[in-house]
């Protein structure tokens, strides 16, 4: 826990906000989606842009992240925009989620196995029946690229790994793909990027 958290903690504390303050543009496509008044949590929001994008819409947003400097830019965001959120303080290791949503959402969230599947698993318990889960991750083909993300394959996807995890749990898989794009978000991702792009429903 305290490798993340303080490798994240210390790039959060720099000045600005490392991502930028604009939403991933996959999850944002996703939450012009949602009906009306959903609650939504995102998991690893580090400061905020996913989940203030979301709140500006109307919904009730919780941000989950282990880097609590990212969580108190997050309030600082919402703040700024006259908006509150709830946030929550914990490692994926250790999540006791206490309630339900109608969707869950992370942008570039790079677990190693098995808490990847676990986050995965818990994640579907916690959805509402006809919830959905949306996710973007960089994956194995990132490795040789400088545009962001982590450099160590243990923390990158497939669709094919994904689609394992996913085969054991109550959903149904509405997009899977790996594709090549482009990210300009802030100065944590800029340029050419491969990535996984995930949405599935709760059954
Ligand atoms: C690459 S950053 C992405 C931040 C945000 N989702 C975005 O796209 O702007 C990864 C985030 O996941 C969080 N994170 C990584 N592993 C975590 C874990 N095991 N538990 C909770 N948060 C974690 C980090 O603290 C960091 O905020």
């Amino acid at each position: 826990m305290n490798d993340q958290r303080e490798f994240w903690n210390e790039r959060f504390g720099r000045e600005g906000y490392f991502y930028g303050t604009t939403p991933n543009r996959y999850l944002a496509s996703h939450i012009d989606a949602l009906p009306p008044h959903q609650t939504v949590l995102f998991l690893g929001e580090g400061e905020g842009r996913n989940a203030v994008y979301a709140l500006e819409r109307g919904h009730t947003v919780t941000a989950l992240d282990a880097a609590e400097i990212g969580l108190a830019k997050t309030a600082m965001l919402a703040q700024s925009k006259g908006l509150e959120l709830s946030l929550i303080h914990t490692d994926l290791e250790f999540w006791n989620p206490t309630q339900h949503y109608d969707a869950i959402m992370c942008s570039f969230l790079h677990l190693i196995e098995p808490l990847r599947s676990e986050v995965f698993a818990k994640s579907l318990a916690h959805l509402n029946t006809g919830g959905v889960f949306v996710g973007e991750f960089f994956s194995i083909h990132q490795l040789p690229k400088n545009t962001g993300g982590p450099k160590d394959l243990d923390l990158l996807y497939t669709a094919d790994q994904l689609s394992s995890i996913l085969a054991v749990l109550p959903c149904e898989i509405l997009e899977l793909c790996e594709i090549e794009t482009q990210l300009h978000e802030g100065t944590g991702h800029n340029g050419e990027a491969s990535v996984v792009r995930l949405k599935v429903q709760k059954r």
